[in-house]
């Protein structure tokens, strides 16, 4: 070998040590950003999609896991013949391709409503249903609408009379045979609605076994479209890639799932920024009712969430102790052991799930917010003392939000229902 080659050599020597010795804190800092605690590793199992038990049952719908009632449910849920101007449908404001949501700051149907369009992700597994949790089921829930005057601007006896004409064989072969109405005599523009009084005249002026007969009809619509609505549901998204790979100790499949970035959001959301604290389990919400402060649009009337339906849950006919319900009463007791104490929840709403969240902008349930970024900034700027006690996170630097903007983008997937 002569001089120049070995010059050469140790030149290359020096280098490769040299690149070694700069990469190693890299490599040992990436490994420990990924490497978990058991406590840590505790949570990421919580939030992993596979910690999600199996679709359950709703005991007030003894049909919600009835496969021929979600097949029922589903055509319902795209049928615009429910409706005032025969243009609306549920998946008009809930459409499939776009995780069954709208990307209005406030929904529109007949009309504009008040409140954004909440995405249908896991709501079987939701016990109270809106952003205030007005309904206790999804069945009583999917009734709402159909008779708003600003949504559906239906009537119980037109979904009657569409069931009559375009639905009498299925229906009969779920829920037994139609009620014996003839169309003569069904007044179509008849609702038990305060706002509403022509309606609401005809309504009360029919003799009672037929508005109930009628509304029996109307409940088991609803439960048809809940067995629907309740398979909607995610499939596993990056960020669940990651933490199985965690889980097993799988550092290759761990690096290959998440970016360096979006690890550290992970962490952020898990440790300092204290998400978790309300953005809990596989759905990423712990169904809970919070006032978290945000504004209320200027144009909007007050509104004061949570704490205006505890009643409203307590009155409706379709809830879970109600005659149209197929609970036992021993069933309900999310329903007769409810938190009724209002103050607690002036301005509550349900913490909504972050499943495909980066896929839903506007946020909050009036739209306030116009992005992720902006949802974030707006829980940094939160004042110590204008935050819910719950929303204590140590302040957070502009990298920081980046990575917990990087970090919910991972929670994106295609979703998952009965076709
Ligand atoms: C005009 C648009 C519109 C139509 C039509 C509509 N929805 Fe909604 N949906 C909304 C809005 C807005 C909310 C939140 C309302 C609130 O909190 O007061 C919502 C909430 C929901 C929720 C609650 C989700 C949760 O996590 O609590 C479900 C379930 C739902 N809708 C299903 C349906 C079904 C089923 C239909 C058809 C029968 C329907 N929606 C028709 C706009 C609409
Ligand atoms: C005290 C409970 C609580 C904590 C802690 C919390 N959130 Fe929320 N989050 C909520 C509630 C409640 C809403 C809906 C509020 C509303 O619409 O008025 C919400 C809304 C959101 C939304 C909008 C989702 C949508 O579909 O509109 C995002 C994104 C979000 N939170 C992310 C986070 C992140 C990131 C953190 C941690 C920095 C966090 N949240 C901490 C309760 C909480």
């Amino acid at each position: 070998m002569n001089k120049g080659n070995r010059l050469i050599k140790s030149i290359y020597t020096t280098l490769l040590i040299a690149l070694i010795m700069l990469l190693m804190p890299a490599i040992s800092w990436s490994l420990d950003l990924h490497t978990w605690s058991e406590d840590e590793k505790a949570v990421l199992r919580s939030l992993w999609i596979g910690s999600l038990p199996p679709l359950p049952e709703d005991p007030s719908n003894k049909y919600s896991a009835d496969p021929k009632a979600a097949d029922l449910g589903r055509k319902l849920f795209f049928d615009s013949r429910l409706s005032g101007n025969l243009k609306v449908s549920c998946a008009t404001c809930h459409p499939s391709n776009m995780n069954f949501a709208d990307s209005l700051p406030l929904a529109h149907g007949i009309g504009t409503t008040t409140r954004r369009t909440m995405p249908l992700i896991g709501t079987a597994y939701s016990t109270w249903l809106f952003w205030d949790g007005r309904k206790d089921s999804l069945w009583a829930q999917a009734l709402g609408p159909i008779e708003s005057p600003v949504e559906h601007g239906f009537t119980r006896t037109q979904c009657a009379s569409v069931i009559m004409e375009h639905y009498k064989k299925e229906y009969s072969e779920i829920f037994g045979p139609l009620p014996d109405f003839s169309e003569r005599d069904l007044p179509l523009q008849a609702k038990p609605s305060a706002d509403e009084p022509v309606a609401l005249k005809a309504w009360i002026t029919l003799p009672r076994e037929k508005r109930e007969a009628i509304t029996g009809v109307y409940a088991n619509m609803g439960k048809a479209i809940a067995a629907f609505v309740g398979t909607i549901v995610p499939t596993p998204s990056r960020f669940d890639l990651y933490a199985e790979a965690a889980l097993r100790g799988n550092p290759s499949a761990m690096l290959a799932a998440m970016t360096n970035d979006e690890v550290k959001g992970l962490r952020l959301f898990i440790g300092k920024a204290k998400c978790t604290n309300c953005h809990s389990g596989p759905l990423f919400t712990n169904g809970g009712f919070h006032n978290v402060g945000v504004p209320q649009p200027e144009k909007l009337p007050p509104d004061s969430g949570r704490s205006d339906a505890i009643a409203k849950v307590l009155a409706d006919e379709f809830n879970c102790l109600g005659i149209y319900s197929d609970a036992k009463r021993s069933d309900c007791a999310e329903l007769r052991f409810m938190d009724t104490a209002t103050y607690k929840y002036f301005g509550a709403f349900k913490t909504p799930t972050l499943r495909n969240v980066a896929e839903r902008a506007p946020y909050m349930h009036a739209g306030q917010i116009p992005s992720l970024r902006k949802v974030l900034e707006f829980y940094r700027d939160l004042k110590p003392g204008q935050r819910a006690a719950d929303l204590e996170h140590g302040d957070l630097t502009d990298p920081e939000l980046e990575q917990l903007d990087a970090f919910l983008r991972t929670l994106s997937s295609p979703l998952k229902f009965a076709e």
